[in-house]
């Protein structure tokens, strides 16, 4: 999936807003870290004004473009962290937001972390729990079962106890992981549901007509209205995993 970067810095801007959280477990020290999925650079930034030597890189031309346009002193990289160049390097932090479960290969994406880690390198990464975004993913599974399209998820959400093991046999220690609900309310008033749809479920609405998209959209905020509708605006269930690792 190609991303529109303009629409994600002004509409879902809040993805790096509660992102900024995470900066909190990066150490206080300067350190060379790798933001995985940097998206528009927003994050790497605030890392940057930290005082740490921060590499940026996306698998999206979009997003890439978009974070060397704002931040041209930053170093922005377009790398696929599944299939990395020999350009990335060492790093003492491995930094990510809202990034993981759109990878399906999790063993190989821990796997490649841990190899552009020096020994003792922290891994700092938060993405969508088992459970994230239900009530949405159903209600939408709902409608293109409906239409006999079918629906294959393109997240991987996943659980503490998974993803422990999952660390652990990829050689992290686990210091912290956290699993949190973290209701998230959208911008954009009775369309929000709409513009996160777009953005997120982006891939699998190209696949309908205008006419099955419209009908899908309108009936999902039909159904879920009276399940994530609050006074004048939509509130995503979102649920989290927040994780500090370190590589032994
Ligand atoms: C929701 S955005 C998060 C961007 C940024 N971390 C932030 O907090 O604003 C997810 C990003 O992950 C990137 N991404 C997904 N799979 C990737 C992969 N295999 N390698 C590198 N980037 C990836 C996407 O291109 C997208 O920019």
């Amino acid at each position: 999936m190609e991303w529109d970067a303009k629409k994600y810095n002004t509409t879902h801007d809040f993805v790096f807003k509660y992102g900024a959280g995470l900066l909190e477990l990066v150490p206080k020290e300067p350190k060379k870290v790798l933001d995985i999925g940097c998206g528009t650079g927003e994050l790497t930034k605030q890392m940057a004004e930290l005082g740490h030597e921060v590499t940026g890189i996306d698998q999206s031309l979009n997003m890439i473009n978009q974070a060397k346009e704002t931040y041209p002193e930053l170093i922005f990289l377009q790398e696929d962290i599944l299939n990395p160049s020999d350009q990335i390097g060492l790093y003492d932090v491995a930094f990510s937001n809202a990034v993981f479960h759109w990878i399906p290969d999790q063993d190989l994406l821990l796997k490649n972390i841990g190899e552009h880690l020096n020994v003792n390198g922290q891994l700092i990464c938060e993405f969508g729990a088992v459970g994230n975004v239900q009530k949405i993913r159903e209600a939408f599974g709902r409608e293109l079962n409906a239409l006999g399209v079918p629906f294959e998820e393109p997240f991987c959400f996943t659980s503490v106890e998974n993803y422990r093991i999952l660390l652990e046999k990829n050689h992290f220690e686990v210091v912290e992981i956290l699993e949190y609900e973290r209701p998230t309310p959208l911008k954009g008033g009775k369309s929000g549901l709409n513009e996160w749809m777009e953005q997120f479920y982006a891939a699998e609405l190209e696949e309908l007509s205008g006419e099955q998209k419209d009908k899908v959209l309108e009936n999902m905020e039909r159904d879920l209205k009276s399940k994530l509708w609050n006074e004048d605006h939509w509130e995503a269930d979102y649920r989290r995993l927040r994780i500090n690792a370190v590589k032994m």
